[in-house]
C-alpha cells in the first residue's frame, strides 16, 4: 500500500452529487415499481366478490324462489325441479345492476327494460344473452 501524500484519494463534488442523483433515481424507480405491482395485483378477498362465496345451505333457498348473496353480487335462483343457479347481478347489454322484482317474478332491469325470468333467460328487451352464470357447486352441504 502506497502513503505517499500522491496517492491520496480524494472524491469530487461532482462524484458525490453524481451518487446522490443515481441513489435518488434507484429509489424512484424502485417506488414505480412497486407502486405498478400494487396496482396490478389481484384485489382478491377471500369469501369476496371474485373468489369462492358461500352462500348458504341448499335448503335455505327454497324451490321457486331467487335470492341475492350480497358478498358475491349474484342470485340463487332455485328451480322447480330442485336445480340451482348462481346468475351475476349484471345486465347483459350495456351492464347495470338488474334487481329481481317479486312482484312480476322476474329480472327487470332499470336501465333499458330488460327483462329475465328466473333461469336468466332474456324475455324482452335488448339484452343480447341471458344473464351469465357461475358454478355453483355444493361442499359439506355448503352452497359454493
Ligand atoms: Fe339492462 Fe340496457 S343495461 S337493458
Amino acid at each position: 500500500m502506497d502513503s505517499s501524500p500522491d496517492s491520496k484519494q480524494t472524491i469530487s463534488r461532482r462524484q458525490v452529487f453524481g451518487a446522490i442523483w443515481g441513489v435518488s433515481l434507484v429509489a424512484l424507480v424502485g417506488q414505480f415499481g412497486g407502486a405498478l405491482f400494487q396496482f396490478f395485483k389481484p384485489q382478491i378477498a377471500a369469501g369476496g366478490f371474485g373468489s369462492k362465496v358461500i352462500a348458504g345451505k341448499p335448503k335455505e333457498f327454497k324451490v321457486n324462489t331467487v335470492s341475492y348473496v350480497q358478498e358475491g353480487r349474484f342470485y340463487i335462483s332455485r328451480l322447480e325441479d330442485g336445480g340451482i343457479l348462481a346468475l351475476w347481478q349484471r345486465c347483459t347489454h350495456l351492464g347495470c345492476t338488474v334487481p329481481w322484482v317479486d312482484a312480476e317474478n322476474r329480472f327487470h332491469c332499470p336501465c333499458h327494460g330488460s327483462i329475465f325470468d328466473s333461469q336468466g333467460l332474456v324475455t324482452a328487451g335488448p339484452a343480447p344473452r341471458p344473464l351469465d352464470l357461475y358454478p355453483a357447486t355444493v361442499v359439506n352441504n355448503e352452497l359454493i
